[in-house]
């Protein structure tokens, strides 16, 4: 069912870039890298129909909050359908505007940042504004976690990742069609 509705969304929308929302394994592999038993933040780039949204809900505390920015319009409409909890946050914006979608929350600084979106159709500008201030929107400490399929990425999403963040792991995670890269940057 979410794949007709990627498929009719990435018609209209390049920068969907999918046709098919990540698997529940892929996902799994991402939100492993954080740790649940505290109080989050946790902001989301490019939800889509919210397969990692979910997830997260599933799994933060009451007192955790999930801001999610997803550019497309459809999107936001499915998200603000399905998704109603207390703890989410609904915005059609797109990421470079992350410092001025927390400041409308009240937030300062975010735990984790997820990333699904298709960096390597983004132009240079765009791609350094999103990098750039989402490092201003992170803790110290706090993480980065991008993922990206093995169409959509190569080494120069890492490279652009290490200009701003001192720590970048990145690992290859097979059981997703298309097999997945995924990145952890730590501020
Ligand atoms: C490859 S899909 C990933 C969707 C979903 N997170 C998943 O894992 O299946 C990329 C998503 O990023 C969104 N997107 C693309 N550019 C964006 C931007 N600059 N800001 C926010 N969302 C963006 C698209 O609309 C799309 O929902």
């Amino acid at each position: 069912m979410d794949t007709l509705v990627y498929i009719m969304n990435f018609i209209k929308d390049r920068n969907v870039a999918s046709i098919t929302p990540t698997s529940s394994v892929g996902v799994k592999r991402v939100c492993d890298k954080i740790d649940f038993n505290r109080e989050n933040l946790i902001v989301e780039y490019g939800p889509g129909t919210g397969v990692f949204s979910r997830y997260l809900l599933k799994n933060m505390g009451e007192e955790s909050r999930l801001i999610l920015i997803e550019r497309n319009k459809n999107f936001n409409s499915i998200l603000r359908n399905k998704l109603r909890d207390p703890r989410v946050f609904v915005v059609q914006e797109s990421a470079e505007n992350v410092l001025d979608t927390l400041r409308s929350y009240k937030e300062e600084e975010a735990d984790y940042i997820i990333s699904g979106i298709p960096f390597s159709f983004l132009d240079s500008d765009l791609k350094h504004r999103i990098l750039y201030n989402t490092h201003r929107a992170l803790k110290k400490g706090g993480k980065f976690l991008v993922y990206q399929t093995c169409f959509q990425t190569n080494n120069h999403l890492k490279v652009h990742l290490q200009k701003y963040f001192p720590i970048v792991h990145s690992k290859y995670e097979l059981v997703n069609i298309p097999p997945l890269r995924i990145f952890e940057a730590i501020k």
